[in-house]
């Protein structure tokens, strides 16, 4: 566990069983406990410049955001995480005000809801930055493809898929400190991805 969030008792308490959630065999193979120590990172780069954030709010979401999400059932996944995490939240008799502030962090940290569901605390800002940075630069890269292979999907709708995720998740960055690992992110993903374009269509 990243040391962020080995700092906060209460994920602590929760290691050995997010572990063991995360690294089953049907869980994406994108979203493990390697997801999670990135994911943490990156908020805490961002937690820095908000001192006002919650910190332990902030890195439960973190740590629970993903919790249920099977390689084969993306698109339930955060009903699903949040769900199991109301489950061991409520289990090691976390408080329900505060159990309801991390459910909303984790309902609003996704992509496939973004026209609908906007991260509306600062919580949620930092934690949806957070978790799309790790979708790109070199781990980024390395996340898409080996979801990819795990679901079967071939390489050119890896490739559509990857572009169109960017260009939801862009657009949709919520503070200016994501935004700038956001643009030094992007550049390698972009070359990486016209290099690739490039290769496959000369055969
Ligand atoms: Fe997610
Ligand atoms: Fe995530």
């Amino acid at each position: 566990m990243a040391p962020e969030m080995l700092e906060v008792p209460v994920c602590r308490r929760l290691e050995r069983r997010v572990r063991d959630l995360v690294e089953a065999d049907q869980q994406s193979v994108a979203h493990r406990m390697d997801h999670l120590n990135r994911v943490a990172r990156n908020a805490k780069a961002i937690l820095e410049f908000y001192p006002e954030a919650d910190a332990e709010i902030l890195y439960l979401a973190v740590l629970l955001h993903d919790v249920d999400q099977p390689f084969n059932d993306k698109a339930n996944h955060v009903a699903r995480s949040a769900a199991l995490a109301e489950r061991l939240l409520t289990e090691i008799a976390y408080p329900p005000a505060r159990i309801a502030r991390v459910l909303d962090v984790i309902r609003e940290h996704s992509t496939e809801h973004i026209g609908t569901v906007q991260p509306s605390t600062i919580e949620a800002k930092i934690l949806f930055d957070a978790d799309k940075l790790d979708g790109l630069g070199a781990f980024g890269i390395l996340r898409v493809f080996a979801l990819s292979r795990q679901v079967g999907r071939s390489l050119p709708d890896t490739i559509r898929w990857y572009r169109s995720k960017i260009a939801v998740a862009t657009p949709n960055v919520q503070t200016p400190e994501g935004k700038a690992m956001m643009e030094n992110r992007l550049p390698l993903v972009e070359a990486f991805l016209s290099d690739l374009e490039s290769e496959l269509e000369a055969g």
